[in-house]
């Protein structure tokens, strides 16, 4: 992610929280629900947007096992479950998924490719129903394309082998 994205992304997250009391952790909840963990770039920037010491930051990151500091896969593959994607289809772009790699939302591919995440609306819900694998945003996604979308981030041994 490229800096300007990345102030974009923490001010999208910061700005509902500003001036409350108790939001580096809410922030930080924010931080853990989208990406699956705390990214050490992220921290930096919202330790600047809340005028927080870094240190501060991994205190409340290490005191609470819900934090992680690691990304769980390789490759975070998103699948939101907000209202709108869930009508146009979503729960059946996690079957699909469960079907393509064998994890659930919550589990990581044996492997450590994949974590697979179900999250709330994306905020681009005229996309619908939307999945995310990094920061890549693949909308209107049929059950049929989701093998394709997954074989774009698979180590090519792995894709070779599947062919
Ligand atoms: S409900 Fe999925 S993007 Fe809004």
């Amino acid at each position: 992610m490229d800096q300007e994205q990345l102030r974009k992304e923490v001010d999208e997250i910061v700005k509902p929280w500003e001036g409350k009391e108790g939001n580096l952790i809410m922030v930080l909840h924010q931080i853990q629900n989208r990406y699956s963990y705390v990214p050490r770039d992220i921290s930096f920037e919202v330790a600047k947007r809340l005028n927080v010491p870094l240190a501060r930051i991994y205190e409340v990151i290490t005191f609470y096992n819900y934090f992680k500091l690691e990304a769980p896969g390789k490759n975070i593959v998103s699948v939101c479950l907000g209202t709108a994607c869930y009508l146009k289809g979503a729960p059946k772009l996690i079957d699909e998924i469960e079907k393509q790699i064998g994890v659930k939302p919550g589990e990581t591919t044996p492997d450590g490719q994949f974590h697979v995440q179900a999250v709330r609306c994306l905020g681009c819900c005229g996309l619908a129903p939307v999945i995310t694998v990094g920061q890549k945003v693949y909308s209107a996604v049929k059950p049929e394309q989701v093998a394709g979308i997954l074989a774009e981030y698979s180590e090519p041994a792995t894709a070779a082998a599947a062919s």
